[in-house]
């Protein structure tokens, strides 16, 4: 192997060498505390500590049906990292009193917290499970196979509910002047969701417009199951189904004053059809509106941290995803603005308007008919 020659300056290869080395230590670090995160979320671990307060590993354990030796070590991590505090650290480990901050509670056991971030750990996990078939992914250019079987009801496609459930209803939506004033008006208005994943979406509109009729289509069979049981919890299934339907082929028209798209043109295979579909489903005036990733315009390396996630969950899940087409557009997370107003125009609207809705994590666009 042949490798750049690093004798010319050996104190800057030292340091650069030094400090990769120390990257990806604290990579490493992040990457298991994540982990240790996943089991705190499946575990109810964190639910426990916020709702029963302090708490010595053995009553954690009680709490929530656990063996105690494992929930002790998983705590001394826990307030080693600390993401959980200790009272006065008492030498005698079962004498330990563990508690969760306050500040930690909305981003470690408030799913309902536009800041719950403990979902991260259960992402992480199930993006990592088909890791061995997509290196032989790599070397075909196909999708990597489907996993003989995951755990059922994971929680990690509730992703985005708490953004929808508190924002799209009260902010994003009513941000839209034209589109607030008709999802308020008579006769009642009538949406879209495609791509609507497990129906937070399509829920969250209904909440915030009250008069409004909402169908959400999806591809996934098991989330548009589970997205009907969501809507009728949330009481709100009298004005909101949900079919399984390819967005490329809805199999409606002329239809809807708002059709949207969350979080999900970049999975699809055929964005350009599902464009198409979305323009042929609205009424003449009404609006398809899409948020996608809040990416750099262009590309530059080294990137934003954003680009950095985004393109680490392009590689590994969502480019995968889509590599089973062999008519796959193959757009990837990374979807800059470009390459939507490109995919707008080929699906016949004039031009794409960025929209002033100010989030960190994506950016909203109404595709100009
Ligand atoms: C990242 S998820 C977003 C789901 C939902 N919009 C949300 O924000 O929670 C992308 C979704 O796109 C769906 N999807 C991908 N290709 C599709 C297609 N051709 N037609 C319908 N849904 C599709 C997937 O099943 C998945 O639910």
């Amino acid at each position: 192997m042949e490798l750049e020659d690093s004798r010319a300056d050996p104190g800057r290869e030292d340091d650069r060498t030094s400090a990769l080395v120390e990257r990806l230590f604290q990579d490493a670090v992040g990457a298991l505390e994540l982990y240790t995160i996943y089991l705190g979320e499946r575990l109810g671990l964190y639910r426990a500590l916020a709702e029963g307060g302090s708490a010595t590993s053995a009553e954690l354990a009680e709490r929530t049906g656990t063996a105690e030796r494992y929930v002790r070590e998983w705590l001394e991590h826990h307030a080693s990292s600390g993401l959980i505090e200790v009272d006065d650290a008492p030498a005698e480990p079962l004498a330990r009193r563990y508690r969760l901050p306050p500040e930690h509670i909305p981003v470690l056991a408030d799913s309902n917290d536009v800041r719950y971030a403990a979902y991260k750990g259960v992402d992480i996990v199930r993006a990592g499970r088909p890791l061995p078939l997509l290196v032989e992914a790599f070397r075909t250019g196909g999708a990597p196979a489907p996993l003989p079987s995951e755990p059922e009801d994971e929680g990690g496609r509730d992703y985005n509910r708490a953004r929808f459930i508190n924002l799209l209803g009260k902010e994003w939506l009513p941000g839209i002047t034209d589109v607030d004033r008709r999802l308020r008006a008579e006769p009642a208005a009538r949406v879209a969701d495609v791509a609507c994943g497990t129906g937070w979406s399509s829920i969250a509109m209904a909440q915030g417009y009250p008069r409004i009729t909402v169908d959400g289509f999806d591809l996934d069979e098991g989330a548009i199951a589970v997205a009907q049981q969501h809507a009728e919890e949330a009481g709100v299934g009298d004005r909101v189904t949900f079919s399984v339907a390819d967005a490329t082929a809805p199999g409606v028209s002329d239809q809807y004053d708002l059709v949207t798209i969350f979080e999900a043109l970049l999975d699809m295979s055929r964005p350009v059809e599902a464009l198409r579909a979305a323009r042929t489903m609205v009424f003449p005036g009404g609006s398809v509106v899409v948020a996608e990733e809040l990416v750099q315009e262009e590309f530059t390396a080294p990137a934003s941290d954003l680009d950095r996630y985004y393109y680490g969950w392009s590689v590994v899940s969502c480019l995968p995803g889509a590599m089973g087409d062999p008519q796959t557009a193959a757009t990837g997370a990374v979807m800059r603005p470009s390459t939507l107003r490109r995919y707008a125009i080929e699906a016949g609207f004039r031009d794409v308007e960025v929209l002033p809705i100010e989030t960190d994590y994506w950016r909203f666009y109404r595709m100009i008919p």
